[in-house]
């Protein structure tokens, strides 16, 4: 990971450690894979490792209850304020810091059934893609499992089950390929088919 990233992750560090349990796992998770996608898919690394990096930082004010609509509002909005200064104190670029911030206090809109943010820019909507196959990685399954009390059974059909696959369908064929290299690691998850 180049320098940059490095710093923005060393200072967002201290606000996962107050969020939820998963967090800092998460936000590894989301880092190694985006470069990976950032290098095949030609998307803006400079917007899209910043994103992941600081996108849940505002789990680090206040309360986390796993998808609890209002927490979601507070966690985009003091996230974004976080962010900004984050990336101030590393000097980074004005336009793409302002741009990041604003991705930031809309990327969970889904929860309100506000898909338009999305379909508006490649970032966000590959920054969506990664969010939601973290839920089927191994730790990210096991993570939100715990988070929702439900069992195994219950993940797999809520993961398969999920409004995303309707509205936001995974955009890229580098994201298409890690989500289905996952379901065919737990077999039960389904054929290509019956999910896509
Ligand atoms: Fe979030
Ligand atoms: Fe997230």
């Amino acid at each position: 990971m180049k320098d940059i990233y490095f710093k923005i992750w060393k200072l967002a560090k201290p606000y996962y450690k107050k969020g939820r349990p998963m967090d800092i796992d998460h936000i590894r998770w989301m880092i190694k894979e985006a470069e990976i996608v950032c290098g095949q898919e030609k998307i803006d690394k400079s917007l899209l490792l910043p994103l992941v990096i600081l996108h849940d930082v505002g789990y680090g004010v206040g309360k986390h209850v796993y998808l609890n609509k209002k927490l979601k509002k507070t966690h985009m909005i003091e996230g974004a304020k976080i962010a900004a200064k984050i990336l101030n104190k590393v000097k980074y670029s004005k336009d793409k810091t302002k741009k990041i911030c604003y991705f930031i206090s809309v990327h969970d809109n889904w929860i309100y059934g506000e898909y338009s943010s999305y379909k508006k820019d490649k970032v966000l909507r590959v920054f969506n893609d990664l969010d939601f196959i973290w839920m089927a990685s191994p730790k990210g399954f096991s993570a939100v499992r715990k988070a929702l009390g439900k069992s195994k059974k219950e993940i797999i059909s809520y993961i398969k089950h999920d409004d995303k696959h309707k509205n936001l369908p995974l955009c890229t064929k580098t994201t298409k390929t890690l989500y289905l290299n996952y379901l065919k690691n737990q077999k039960c998850f389904g054929t290509k088919k019956e999910i896509f």
